[in-house]
């Protein structure tokens, strides 16, 4: 009976089965002409596309066998994405009738399976992009794919295994634009690879394994990325042809010289950072007229002379840092005219000049991590346009104002420097921030930071009423911080974490601080009074790390626990009861524990009191007694 039951279950439900259409719609999502069916283990595409399907969307599948019959009999395409399938056959000619197929995305396939198979895919007949990465292709195998593609604008061959670009690799799609051969071992290009592609502009070479380009002819080319490849030597065809090349990275690469570049250029963009460039001083014979940006970062620099740059009249960004360049001089200002970024950064500078009409549209200076220690006190005072000034990690000291200022104690001055709005001079061993240290010089973020025992004088920071925004005063180890800040009007943000503070500066009602770090330090009580100064304007205090009272911060203990404060570092904002009692967390104090604790303490003040009082009163009729025993003596006498 029971076994009956069992297969007169079976049964019905292969009725039920067979009953449903054999490969029913799973739940694609269709919008108009387009159906996404990403990711549902599918093994081709459900028979029931609409007519005239524009885009389909099979990525993240199982399909295995490309096919007339795995996309349904449908030619309409526009765009079709199959990445991330095991595609390892494709029916060849499948494409061919494919008029409006312009995106065809076949990444991460195993479509090496199908190049050693020798057999050609057929004309890609609209095809304009075509995406070949990931398949493990073999060189030589991405000619069964390109052999008949007449408007193929844009390949990518990203991240297969080919070492070599033949001769004849692109015979059959002449209308390429861009190809991307990121991540590949290409080691050998073979002359003539790409001559015959007129309207190649974007060429990407990245991450391969060439190491030299002799004979740069590719005149239309306008991108041109050989970064991580193993380049010592970039060479141009000694020619008066004009090249249309505006970007070149040759940044990750083993160049001992600079690159020798084509004669009549437009070049913009040139990356040369993180090679083994030791040594600018042939100076360069080719006119960059065009070029932007420039980084020779991460070399082996010990010196860039003003000359090298004389032909660079459009340079806007320079970066030299991370070398080991000792001084760095521009006196004229004919060359470096329009930059406004130097990059000068991680050297071993010890000395800067700037002349008087040098560098005039400089907005951006990093100097950070460097020797210096005297500079001329009024170097930055020539940069009319600077704006931002990077000057961690050095060993300078900074002049009083104009007015009071000594000369030749080798001080650099930061007042009247008109546009400087960001100033860091953090980890400078400065002893002393003196009186009116700003004046006319409109910070917006000053950054004292990690400048160990730092004396702020009273009026270090007058003059920035108006400007100052942020203030850095972190890991300092002072104890006190006598500055005036209540008249800093626009002062938002404001660190003094991991110093020795045992007290807050003083601020005033129109504070108008909203975030406050007083981490790590060594402050027992909040001052109410103080406090209430910031009460209108603050919305986030750190405040962990700090041996706090319970009892005496009661009001700051209710602004957190009313949430009318971000304390987001509450975890590790702890307190005490009295010196006794373990650490609690902010949040768990109550008033009533300290008036406990209050109350106890009074009744042992009245009981000790009492006590005293008895012991007085004993001692005193003790006195009196003795005394009349005397007289009694006396009268017995
Ligand atoms: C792929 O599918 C087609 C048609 O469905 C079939 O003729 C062919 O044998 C299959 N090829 C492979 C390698 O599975
Ligand atoms: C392409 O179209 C032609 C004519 O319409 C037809 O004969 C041929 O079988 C089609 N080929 C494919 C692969 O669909
Ligand atoms: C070229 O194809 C790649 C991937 O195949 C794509 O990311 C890129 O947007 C395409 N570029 C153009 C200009 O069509
Ligand atoms: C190159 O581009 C031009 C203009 O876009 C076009 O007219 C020409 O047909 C293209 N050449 C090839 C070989 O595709
Ligand atoms: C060159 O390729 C590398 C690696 O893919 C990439 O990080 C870099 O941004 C590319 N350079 C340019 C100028 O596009
Ligand atoms: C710089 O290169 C030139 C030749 O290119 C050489 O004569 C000179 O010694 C080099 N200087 C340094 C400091 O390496
Ligand atoms: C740097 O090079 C310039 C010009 O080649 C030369 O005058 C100067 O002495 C060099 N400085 C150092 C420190 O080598
Ligand atoms: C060089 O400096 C520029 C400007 O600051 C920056 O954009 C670029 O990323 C830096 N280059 C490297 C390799 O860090
Ligand atoms: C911090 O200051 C104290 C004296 O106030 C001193 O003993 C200590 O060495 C200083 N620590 C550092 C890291 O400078």
């Amino acid at each position: 009976m029971a076994a009956f039951q069992l297969l007169f279950l079976l049964m019905v439900s292969c009725v039920v089965a067979s009953a449903r259409p054999s490969r029913q719609i799973p739940p694609c999502h269709i919008v108009q002409m387009d159906v996404i069916c990403r990711d549902l283990s599918l093994r081709s595409a459900p028979d029931n596309l609409p007519r005239g399907v524009q885009m389909l969307d099979l990525s993240l599948n199982q399909v295995q066998n490309l096919s007339q019959r795995t996309l349904a009999y449908h030619t309409s395409f526009h765009r079709l994405n199959l990445q991330s399938n095991r595609i390892h056959f494709i029916q060849p000619g499948l494409f061919q009738n494919m008029s409006d197929l312009k995106v065809l995305d076949l990444s991460k396939n195993h479509l090496s399976v199908f190049g050693f198979s020798k057999i050609n895919v057929g004309p890609l007949t609209a095809v304009e992009s075509l995406d070949l990465s990931s398949n493990g292709l073999y060189t030589g195998m991405s000619d069964y794919f390109l052999a008949d593609s007449p408007l193929l604008t844009n390949l990518s061959l990203n991240s297969n295994s080919i070492t070599k670009i033949g001769q004849h690799t692109f015979k059959g799609s002449l209308s390429l634009k861009k190809i991307s051969l990121h991540n590949n071992v290409i080691l050998e290009i073979e002359d003539g690879a790409f001559d015959s592609l007129k309207n190649l502009t974007e060429l990407d070479l990245s991450k391969n394994s060439i190491t030299c380009i002799r004979d740069f002819n590719l005149h239309r080319l306008k991108v041109f990325n050989l970064s991580q490849n193993s380049m010592e030597l970039f060479c141009s065809v000694d020619s008066r042809a004009a090249y249309e090349l505006q970007t070149l990275d040759l940044s990750k690469n083993k160049m001992l010289y600079f690159p020798s570049l084509p004669q009549n250029n437009v070049l913009r963009y040139l990356d040369v950072s993180r090679n083994l460039l030791g040594n600018l001083s042939k100076g360069l014979d080719t006119p960059l007229n065009d070029l932007m940006y420039l980084d020779l970062s991460y070399n082996r620099l010990t010196n860039v002379s003003e000359s090298f740059f004389t032909l660079m009249g459009s340079l806007e960004v320079l970066n030299v840092s991370n070398n080991c360049i000792g001084s760095f001089s521009v006196t004229t200002g004919a060359v470096l005219r329009s930059v406004r970024t130097v990059h000068l950064g991680y050297n071993s500078l010890r000395s800067l000049t700037v002349g008087a009409d040098a560098l005039p549209s400089l907005e951006r200076l990093y100097l950070q991590g460097n020797d210096l220690a005297t500079l001329d006190h009024g170097v930055f005072q020539r940069l009319p346009k600077l704006r931002q000034l990077q000057l961690q990690g050095n060993g300078l000291k900074i002049c009083a104002s104009e007015r009071n200022r000594r000369t030749g104690d080798g001080c650099v001055s930061f007042s009247y420097i008109p546009n400087l709005q960001f100033l860091d001079i953090s980890e400078n061993n400065l002893p002393t921030l003196p009186a009116d240290a700003f004046a006319e010089t409109p910070l917006r973020l000053l950054d004292v930071s990690r400048n160990p025992g730092l004396d702020m004088d009273q009026d270090a920071l007058s003059g920035l009423d108006r400007s100052l925004v942020h203030l850095l005063v972190r890991e300092n180890n002072i104890s006190r911080l006598d500055t005036h800040l209540s008249a800093l009007r626009s002062l938002k943000h404001v660190d003094l974490s991991g110093n020795q503070l045992t007290s807050l500066p003083q601020w005033n009602k129109e504070s108008s601080i909203e975030s406050l770090n007083l981490q790590s330090n060594n402050l027992v009580t909040l001052e109410d009074g103080n406090m209430l100064g910031l009460k209108r304007s603050l919305k986030t205090l750190y405040m962990g790390s700090n041996p706090l009272s319970c009892c005496r911060n009661l009001g700051f203990v209710h602004m957190v626990q009313s949430s009318a404060l971000d304390v987001p570092d509450l975890p590790s904002v702890t307190c005490v009861y009295d010196d006794a009692s373990a650490p609690v967390n902010i949040g768990a104090v109550s008033a009533e524990a300290c008036r406990a604790a209050n109350t106890s303490s009074y009744i042992i003040a009245a009981v000790l009191a009492l006590i005293g009082l008895a012991a007085l009163l004993a001692l005193l009729v003790k006195c009196c007694r003795s005394r009349k025993r005397k007289h009694s003596r006396g009268y017995r006498a």
